[in-house]
């Protein structure tokens, strides 16, 4: 009985050391463009912060990795929240994003944080600082509409 109990350990083991060695798909440390939204606004620097503490992380090309964000199988959840989150929206890709893309997503910005779909919840549990406080919605609101109200003013059919 004890044997097999080392055994079996011993396999979980093996798979755990082996898996280890799955290539991470994601890029996670490109060089931060023109195209960046906080070069693009020109985002003031309490804002720029409140993104890349909270939104950054799954929504640019940039994403901090802590320790645990590297081992498997911890690491492919993570990698499948941050490509998916950023086929949905990256950050580091704004200028390159249509003037209705762009009105649209601010929009959804403000939205998918009022509801607490945004950041992800399980993401808060680990970061803290990720958690919005009002004042931080509050300006986070007022920004987008500021943003917004800019993005009506462009010609069309960009
Ligand atoms: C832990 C990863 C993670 C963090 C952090 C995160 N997001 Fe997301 N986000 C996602 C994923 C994954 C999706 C796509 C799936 C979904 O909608 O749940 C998404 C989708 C979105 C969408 C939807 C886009 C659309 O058009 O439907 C918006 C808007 C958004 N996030 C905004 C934010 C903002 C703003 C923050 C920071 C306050 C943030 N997210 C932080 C992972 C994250």
């Amino acid at each position: 009985m004890k044997r097999l109990f080392y055994f079996l350990l011993l396999i979980v083991l093996i798979a755990f050391v082996a898996i280890q060695f799955v290539d991470r798909p994601e890029k996670i440390a490109e060089p931060v463009t023109e195209n960046d939204i906080i070069e693009q606004l020109n985002v003031n620097p309490e804002m720029a912060g409140l993104l890349k503490d909270a939104c950054y992380d799954c929504h640019s090309n940039q994403p901090k990795y802590p320790w645990y964000a590297k081992i498997a199988p911890v690491s492919w959840t993570i990698a499948e929240h941050i490509e998916h989150g950023r086929d949905e929206l990256n950050f580091s890709e704004w200028g390159t994003y249509s003037k209705r893309r762009r009105d649209h997503k601010l929009e959804e910005m403000v939205e998918e944080v009022e509801v607490g779909n945004m950041p992800l919840p399980n993401y808060v549990l680990m970061h803290p600082e990720a958690n919005l406080t009002t004042e931080q919605f509050e300006m986070l609101k007022k920004w987008v509409g500021e943003m917004r109200e800019q993005i009506a003013q462009e010609p069309d059919g960009e």
